[in-house]
């Protein structure tokens, strides 16, 4: 990155003294803008063809514009690209490195445009693609998520409610529950992309240009699905880029949920899961630790989305219209939301098809907690009592079963009656861990039955 104090600026026409060097640094953006460089590249060649179509710029300057953004991106993907913050932002980087290259045509591409419109269709172009690119690791985490789901649709663990063994449950249908935030995230990571997906481009500085400008020409070639239809709202909202990290904030928020499941059910007392050793660290200290880092991790990281979100929300509070510098702190927090937001799909997508449960653990668990309780109660519901007499009846056996220390399944036929004359031999069918999941057997519940058929009509939702 190179620097010096001369005027030598594209704008520089109306200064009569250097930008102060301190100055220069504070407000140039190519440091973190230079990652859209090829959005830039992109935007401007559809400009200058569509200069030419509307006769605004003749064929031999668009050629050598179109040859000179070739080369520009070539030194750049090689590494030759000097780039310089004295040319502030990738867009006069590139301008004018351009301009270097060809002469005078390059003066030219910037006619009816503005880094306003300029800056705010290269983060549009750039968010979409990045999308994609979630949406694709999102797909990932899902697929892993069925593919463990089915080998362990009849495992069955304890459900929680209060972090207290509430219902037995199968492993599937918990990690089912997963897979069905994540589809929600993927709708909103879509709708997201269709809203931005709209071009500002023609807007210029804020109140639209002079020349004939064939909008809807550039927004064909650029992929867009239109042109946005106020050319100050176009150059000043940055709402995609906040609705984007919103979406962000609640895929990090589901898989913080995810992970602090993932650290509590490998740890010794749980003891539910074991997390293969690749994804794993050890302790400098203690030989015997094998941590939890990457959903650990994960967890820590959705404060820093959070944040990011929250960071963006402030940035556009109160701004009048239309574009102001503030804007340009727009593109770190996205970033640093698409960078971690990428890497954390990553490292869970890799390893949940590898998680291993423990399945003896789990039963044994699901045994301890009277996690029949509720299966009891509406065994005496069939027999003709109330809910809440039966509630009643199987609190004071339970009662009975922690002071002996015995699970409600362990109890005798006699020791049952005492609390209540209705219950016959039928009901140790309905004390099993098996028989309670088997009976929850409607569209969203946890019988094995069930499960498999929410991991089939899941396979399809996903194609
Ligand atoms: N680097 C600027 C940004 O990120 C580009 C737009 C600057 N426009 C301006 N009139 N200074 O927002």
């Amino acid at each position: 990155m190179s620097s010096s104090s001369d005027k030598s600026k594209l704008w520089g026409g109306r200064f009569s003294e250097a930008t102060d060097a301190f100055v220069q640094a504070f407000t140039a953006s190519v440091e973190f803008d230079q990652r859209m460089y090829r959005q830039d590249i992109e935007g401007s060649r559809a400009h200058a063809s569509m200069l030419c179509k509307v006769g605004v710029l003749s064929s031999e300057d668009r050629d050598a514009i179109l040859r000179g953004l070739d080369q520009v991106k070539q030194e750049i993907e090689s590494g030759k690209f000097n780039w310089s913050i004295e040319r502030e932002d990738v867009h006069m980087n590139i301008e004018a490195r351009l301009t270097e290259i060809i002469g005078d045509a390059g003066k030219r591409l910037h006619t009816g445009r503005s880094r306003n419109d300029q800056v705010a269709t290269d983060i549009r172009l750039y968010l979409r693609e990045q999308i994609g690119f979630v949406i694709s690791e999102l797909r990932r985490l899902q697929t892993g998520l069925l593919e463990l789901a089915e080998k362990e649709a009849d495992t069955i663990m304890p459900g929680f409610t209060h972090l207290q063994v509430a219902q037995p449950v199968t492993f599937g249908h918990h990690l089912m529950a997963w897979f069905e935030m994540l589809q929600r995230d993927a709708g909103r990571l879509h709708d997201c992309r269709t809203r931005l997906n709209v071009m500002p481009l023609g807007s210029a500085a804020l109140a639209g240009t002079s020349y004939p400008l064939d909008r809807l020409y550039t927004a064909q070639l650029l992929g867009f699905d239109d042109v946005c239809r106020n050319s100050l709202d176009a150059v000043s909202d940055r709402d995609f880029a906040i609705e984007f990290c919103a979406a962000a904030a609640l895929i990090m928020t589901h898989l913080s949920r995810f992970s602090e499941e993932l650290v509590l059910w490998s740890s010794a007392q749980f003891s539910f899961i074991n997390l293969p050793d690749r994804f794993c660290t050890g302790s400098s200290i203690m030989p015997q630790k094998k941590n939890p880092d990457v959903p650990e991790l994960v967890r820590g990281k959705t404060g820093r989305v959070n944040g990011h979100l929250v960071s963006l929300l402030t940035l556009m509070k109160s701004q009048p219209l239309a574009y102001n510098k503030d804007n340009q702190e727009d593109k770190e927090p996205l970033f640093d939301t698409l960078d971690t937001l990428l890497g954390s799909l990553r490292a869970f997508a890799d390893m949940v098809p590898a998680i291993q449960a423990k399945k003896d653990n789990m039963y044994r668990a699901a045994k301890q907690g009277f996690a029949t309780a509720t299966d009891l109660a509406d065994y005496l519901v069939r027999k003709g009592l109330a809910f809440r007499d039966a509630h009643e009846v199987v609190g004071k056996a339970v009662a009975f079963g922690v002071a002996q220390n015995r699970d409600l399944a362990d109890m005798t036929l006699a020791e049952l009656k005492q609390f209540s004359a209705k219950i016959e031999q039928d009901v140790f069918k309905v004390l099993t861990l098996e028989g309670s999941v088997a009976a929850r057997n409607h569209i969203g519940g946890t019988a094995p039955m069930q499960v498999k058929q929410a991991i089939a009509a899941a396979r399809n939702r996903l194609t």
